[in-house]
């Protein structure tokens, strides 16, 4: 490792309104090591990230990249000298394609046009390059992106000539384990290449593989940098959330005769004959690869998507589903994966969107009181401990954790029949994971009947009641509690993946 750090931070400091999100930080990084930010919800962690690309001022302290002292006006400053961020929700431009996307601000041009064959060249050979090939398909348009895709498309962007740091903001948190092994391969390729790396993630386990050096933040402070080969995932746990945790799994529900869900014979644009039941205090998990129609599955039960044919019933009532207002009238509540796109409206208060889905049951007269709407939302944010100066403030300004627990605190208030949660605890900290598993159970324990969709397996086997696990538009098979493994269900979502696509 060189003598000399390529990135300096220095006693930053950072307030917003009523909260103190970085104070007296001060920090290394040199070229050629992976540096993970670790941190509950909230700790400072992509603050310090847009101090870095010039999103945020500091109100006070020094960054020195290369030895000299730098200051940027804007994002466009940071990227000109060399550090690039990724942040949690990549920024693809819809409307272009992938090739543009990667190559946007500096496409290649012949006599005064864009040069599309010169384009797509670069654009597959960097694809080629990091073991990405076939990934994504460089002319297809960044709205039809999956979550990977975006993540990979935005990381294809930052790799350019005079690239010194670059900062993931939790990169795998919508990445299957085989593509978050792919970005394992590309940040160890770009360590080689001398490019200093901060990797923030709330995956312990991928972060004691990947990093060099651990770096923890506590309510804004550093509270300790350790050598990533000599601590232990229960030392890093410890510094996060100032004390040990205990169980990460609570399991007290237990499942009632009553079927709750009803799906026969399910039929849509992405799936084929599904049917399963839930009953009520049940908690069905829901495995499978990405694409293999999960997320689709919960949009078509919530109506966001038609369904083709089969039927689905809730409490023994034929569910008929126009629109989400039918599937929440009908009791069934979804959490979405896509928190910001779907789950939150992000201009919107903490309050406000706390008490979105019991609104027309709140009001009177057409008109919900402020005091009525508070007294509702304000035990159940307290109760999650949603991190946030207060009630009012904006969603969209909360840390991603805390947006993630707003929008189960709605669930939490509305009560629904059937819960539907999508990736509940995408970008959450452990502590908190513990908090919202804790939440789940009880939900189960009042009778809600639960429909499980992750990508986490550990919160599947800990959680889950059966397992489906979905493949290809259909259900590949039931796993009981007992069966239930990460091979079996790996088996399960693999199976027949090589199997040419049907002949039309
Ligand atoms: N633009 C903003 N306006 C007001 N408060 C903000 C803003 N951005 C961040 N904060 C607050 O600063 C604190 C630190 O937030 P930050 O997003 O850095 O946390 P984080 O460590 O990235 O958390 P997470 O793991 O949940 O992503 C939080 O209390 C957050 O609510
Ligand atoms: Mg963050």
């Amino acid at each position: 490792m060189p003598d000399a750090p390529i990135l300096q931070v220095a006693n930053i400091d950072k307030a917003f309104p009523n909260v103190r999100a970085l104070s007296d930080v001060s920090l290394e990084v040199y070229g050629g090591e992976v540096v993970a930010f670790m941190g509950e919800n909230g700790a400072g962690k992509s603050t310090l990230l847009k101090i870095l690309s010039g999103d945020y001022h500091a109100d006070s302290g020094t960054v020195t990249l290369d030895g000299e002292p730098v200051r940027f006006h804007g994002p466009k400053d940071a990227r000109t000298a060399g550090i690039r961020v990724i942040y949690q929700e990549p920024e693809i431009i819809p409307h272009i394609t992938v090739a543009e996307n990667v190559f946007v601000g500096e496409l290649p041009k012949r006599r005064g046009f864009v040069d599309f064959r010169e384009l797509r060249r670069r654009t597959n050979k960097a694809l080629q390059d990091y073991g990405f090939e076939g990934f994504v398909d460089v002319d297809a348009l960044g709205s039809s992106l999956s979550p990977a895709q975006r993540h990979i498309v935005e990381i294809l962007r930052a790799l350019k000539p005079g690239l010194k740091v670059l900062a993931l903001d939790e990169p795998t948190s919508s990445l299957t384990d085989d593509e978050a092994a792919l970005l394992f391969k590309l940040v160890g390729q770009l360590r080689e290449q001398g490019i200093g790396i901060i990797y923030v993630s709330h995956r312990l386990h991928e972060i004691m593989q990947i990093a060099d050096r651990i770096a923890v933040l506590r309510d804004g402070k550093l509270v300790g940098v350790r050598q990533a080969t000599d601590t232990t995932e229960s030392d890093i746990v410890a510094m996060m959330v100032g004390r040990n945790l205990t169980d990460l799994f609570t399991r007290d529900h237990a499942i009632r005769d009553q079927v709750v869900l009803r799906v026969a014979n399910l039929s849509s644009r992405w799936h084929h004959d599904i049917s399963f039941e839930i009953r009520a205090g049940e908690v069905l998990g829901l495995a499978g690869l990405i694409g293999a129609g999960r997320t689709e599955l919960a949009k078509v039960l919530f109506g966001e998507y038609a369904r083709d044919g089969g039927t689905v019933s809730v409490n023994d009532k034929a569910l008929v589903t126009h629109h989400p207002s039918d599937a929440i009238a009908a009791g069934i509540g979804l959490a979405p994966e896509d928190r910001r796109g779907e789950g939150l409206v992000l201009v919107r208060s903490v309050l406000e969107n706390t008490v979105l889905a019991i609104l027309s049951r709140l009001s009177r007269f057409g008109i919900v009181s402020p005091s009525v709407m508070t007294a509702t939302g304000a035990p159940l944010i307290g109760k999650l401990e949603v991190k946030t100066p207060s009630l009012d403030q904006e969603v969209g300004k909360l840390s991603g954790g805390n947006q993630q627990k707003v929008v189960l605190a709605r669930w939490l208030a509305a009560r629904p029949a059937v819960l539907i949660l999508d990736e509940p605890t995408r970008g959450i900290d452990v502590g908190a994971k513990a908090e919202i598993y804790r939440l789940i159970d009880e939900l189960a324990s009042g009778g809600i009947a639960i429909l499980l969709i992750s990508s986490e397996m550990p919160e599947l086997l800990g959680l889950a009641d059966r397992i489906l696990v979905m493949r290809g538009g259909t259900i590949a098979g039931e796993l009981s509690r007992q069966e239930a493994s990460e091979e079996s269900i790996l088996r399960l979502a693999m199976a027949h993946d090589a199997e040419p696509a049907l002949a039309m």
